[in-house]
């Protein structure tokens, strides 16, 4: 059965969005994922199977920037579950964050990936339209 619904996260899906993260070999807390639920400048939004269990997620993050002149999202989460890979799930939750986006009046809308996971992520934005972009990033040792 590949049918999956695209819905915004609510408080009860804390745990099963905990366990996608560790399955993917991230650290991840309840705690953590239920501020992000009620957080106003982040949406988080589930794909869940026919028994509305989370699959997949995806999570943008927006805010105001000044050298913009309007608002900046990343996406700071993006992940399927590897039993519903290459099914359309990602594609699917990436359409549906741009277009919050777009209705959020996002003018850039960017993704960091891990070096680790670099050649999968590339094919899969450029299959969903995202170039790689000439920025570097720096984090304080
Ligand atoms: C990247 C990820 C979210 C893709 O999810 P998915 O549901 O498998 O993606 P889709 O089925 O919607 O794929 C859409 C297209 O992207 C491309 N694609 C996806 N995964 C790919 C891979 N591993 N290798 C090459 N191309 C890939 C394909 O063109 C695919 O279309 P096709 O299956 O018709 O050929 C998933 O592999 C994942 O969770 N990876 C680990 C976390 C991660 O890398 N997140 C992104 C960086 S934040």
């Amino acid at each position: 059965m590949t049918t999956f619904k695209v819905r915004p996260a609510r408080r009860g899906d804390a745990t099963p969005i905990t366990a996608l993260m560790t399955e993917l070999g991230f650290t991840a807390d309840a705690a953590t994922v239920t501020w992000i639920v009620s957080h106003p400048e982040m949406e988080l939004l589930v794909a869940a199977d026919a028994l509305d269990k989370a699959i997949g997620i995806v999570c943008l993050a927006h805010r105001p920037q000044i050298r913009l002149g309007g608002r900046v999202a990343s996406i700071e989460e993006l992940m399927v579950t590897q039993a519903w890979r290459r099914k359309g799930v990602g594609r699917e939750l990436l359409k549906r964050a741009v277009e919050r986006a777009r209705v959020l009046g996002v003018k850039k809308l960017e993704v960091q990936s891990l070096t680790a996971i670099a050649p999968e992520a590339l094919a899969f934005f450029s299959a969903c339209g995202f170039l790689p972009a000439d920025t570097a990033v720096f984090r304080l040792a």
